[in-house]
């Protein structure tokens, strides 16, 4: 199996805080994972050092085959072009259109044409299933669920290796939880080199749409398995927690 994170023994302290004590995880290229665990794990943390925006204190931490501890900052810049990320927010710029916002990486980072980035920008707005009408219009103008398509073609405009998600659907209606979810699936599925890590607190969907599921507890991973395995475990910690979070 080939894989896109390799973190072996990874530490991170802040101060005196040990707050990663020694992850150790491999997730798998091409597939959905989903990072769970209760408020303060580390679950931000962790993402924060894939995205090389964090050094680890100690350990391991390999992306794509590049041991991206030994990268330089010009290098990272660069490196960080293989990731997506959408935030719990979509984060998007507010006095951009939906077309500026998707068309924004595209002209921070490489020399496409404005007819090329034209072309580029339509076929992701279609993509991510958004109408043509939504083409200019402002963040303000656009619904919740159409905001995050946005966000999504943004991060998908660079063609990612890896796309990560912390809490894409934190503080969403049932409706649209349900789209965003459906929308990270058929993301996902329909570009099969793609790999997808999603930080979420929503079990259901968690269990419904990834691959894989990791349960970070106060620094460490205690589970790392595939999703069917994962609904049988016995640890107690977990069952815990899928148990105050089912409903
Ligand atoms: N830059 C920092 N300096 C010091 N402590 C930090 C820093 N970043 C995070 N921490 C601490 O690390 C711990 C883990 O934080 P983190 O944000 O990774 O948790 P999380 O699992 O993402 O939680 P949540 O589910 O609430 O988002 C917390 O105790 C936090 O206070
Ligand atoms: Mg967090």
């Amino acid at each position: 199996m080939e894989y896109a994170v390799e973190c072996e023994n990874l530490i991170k302290e802040f101060g005196h805080d040990r707050i990663l004590k020694g992850i150790n995880i491999k997730i798998p290229k091409g597939k959905i994972t989903t990072i769970l665990g209760f408020s303060g794990a580390g679950k931000s943390t962790l993402i924060k050092h894939f995205l090389g925006l964090l050094k680890p204190t100690s350990g391991k931490l390999t992306i794509l085959g590049e041991d991206i501890t030994k990268l330089k900052d010009i290098e990272l810049r660069d490196f960080r072009k293989k990731f997506g990320m959408l935030f719990q927010y979509a984060a998007l710029f507010d006095s951009m259109t939906t077309f500026e916002n998707i068309a924004f990486p595209l002209r921070e980072f490489t020399k496409m044409s404005e007819a090329e980035i034209k072309e580029r920008v339509d076929s992701l707005i279609k993509d991510v299933g958004l109408v043509k009408e939504s083409t200019y219009k402002l963040p303000s103008e656009l619904s919740g669920g159409m905001r995050k398509r946005v966000g999504l073609a943004r991060a998908l405009a660079l063609k990612p290796e890896i796309i990560l998600y912390d809490e894409p659907t934190t503080g969403l209606d049932p409706i649209t939880t349900k789209m965003v979810n459906d929308l990270i699936y058929d993301t996902n599925h329909s570009n099969p080199e793609l790999t997808s890590i999603i930080i979420s607190h929503d079990i259901q969907a968690t269990l419904k749409i990834s691959d894989y599921i990791a349960f970070l507890d106060k620094g460490v991973v205690i589970e790392f398995c595939p999703t069917a395995e994962f609904k049988k475990t016995t640890h107690p910690t977990i069952r815990k927690f899928l148990d105050l979070t089912a409903h």
